[in-house]
């Protein structure tokens, strides 16, 4: 009876902490989105060729995350997979057919790697005729990878050592809209961007641009450019093409010389940073203009006629926000009548 009940107690405790070990296993793969057994309720089990490294949502299946977990290369991608998230690992290189079932992709996220130029498969992306983001940000890349998909809508390469940019990197890629690749060293894009038809914003701050990109893009309207080493900007560069309405040139070793007299006298324009450049004078802006920076320069002059026309009170100047601090005028320099002309000026910092 004793032996009964001992066994019985020993019987209960082991169900226990048997009970316990499951429930922490449970726990611990639900956790990891690896729990198998309500597999009958996702009916085609999709979450059974999840690779070991990454993370298959249950609620989420079209997701695989694989994000910051010192992996050092990229993992199979099943075929049912949409977004793969793999930033913040070492990956240095991407194989030829790890994206080969996997089709239906619509975003790769590479970003914080060590991705390297010679390790890139050369088709690798080729396949993917859905992508509409790739991210390969803060990497080592030093070229575009070759045969992106032209489905791409949103490319960042921004963080990178490319130098050079070919021109047919970015052929056929009529979808692409966003395209970053700030902090790098690229000297000239050439005419890389011809094709861009979609191509809304630019991001090209932190190269060695010694000239402004030519052949842009019609649609384009967001182009940055600061931080780069331009003197100068064609006389026609914003009446025929692109319509830019922001263009950011901060940073850079503009002169007076470099810019020709009516250059940004254009209605479309809505922003334009010029500061912390070289220049001696106030170029001449069109009316429609509304935020203007221009904080150090090397500005000797205030003149009201780069704003509005002399005399003429009736049409004045769309300016919300002017800086022109850090030149080397003081506020006794504004005349009396920039009341009339810069009206709608909230702030004027001199
Ligand atoms: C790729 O997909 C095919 C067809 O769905 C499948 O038979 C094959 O096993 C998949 N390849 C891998 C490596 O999973
Ligand atoms: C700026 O452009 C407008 C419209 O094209 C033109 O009428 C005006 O004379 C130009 N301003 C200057 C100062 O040339």
């Amino acid at each position: 009876m004793r032996a009964a009940l001992v066994l019985l107690a020993v019987w209960c405790l082991l169900e226990l902490s048997w009970a316990q070990r499951v429930s922490q296993l449970q726990w611990l793969a639900r956790l990891r989105g690896r729990w198998r057994r309500p597999q009958a309720q996702w009916a085609d089990g999709r979450a059974r060729d999840c690779p070991l490294e990454c993370d298959c949502p249950v609620r989420f299946p079209e997701a695989m995350y694989c994000h910051g977990r010192n992996l050092h290369h990229v993992p199979y991608v099943p075929s049912h997979v949409k977004y793969v998230y793999l930033q913040g690992n070492r990956i240095t290189g991407v194989q030829d057919g790890v994206f080969d079932n996997a089709t239906d992709l619509v975003w790769v996220v590479l970003s914080q790697n060590r991705l390297d130029s010679q390790k890139i498969g050369k088709k690798v992306f080729s396949g993917l005729k859905r992508l509409e983001r790739l991210y390969l940000d803060h990497n080592q890349l030093t070229r575009v990878p070759p045969n992106l998909p032209r489905s791409l809508t949103d490319l960042r390469l921004g963080h990178n050592s490319i130098s050079q940019v070919r021109a047919e990197a970015f052929e056929g890629m009529t979808e692409l809209s966003t395209l970053q690749l700030h902090a790098n060293s690229i000297e000239d894009a050439g005419g890389a961007f011809q094709g861009l038809s979609s191509l809304a914003v630019l991001d090209m701050r932190r190269n060695n641009l010694r000239k402004m990109p030519e052949n842009l893009p019609e649609r384009l309207h967001q182009l940055y450019l600061g931080s780069n080493k331009i003197e100068s900007i064609p006389a026609d560069f914003l009446s025929t093409r692109p319509k830019l309405q922001f263009l950011r040139l901060t940073g850079n070793m503009l002169t007076d010389k470099g810019i020709p007299s009516n250059v940004f006298n254009v209605s479309t324009l809505v922003e334009l940073d010029l500061s912390h450049n070289q220049l001696e004078r106030i170029p001449i802006f069109s009316r429609d203009l509304e935020n203007l920076y221009l904080q150090a320069n090397r500005i000797k002059e205030f003149t009201l006629s780069s704003f509005c026309r002399p005399g003429d009170m009736r049409h004045y100047s769309q300016l919300r926000v002017l800086r022109l601090d850090a030149n080397r005028i003081s506020a006794r320099d504004v005349p009396a009548e920039a009341v009339y002309c810069l009206r709608l000026a909230a702030s004027i910092d001199v």
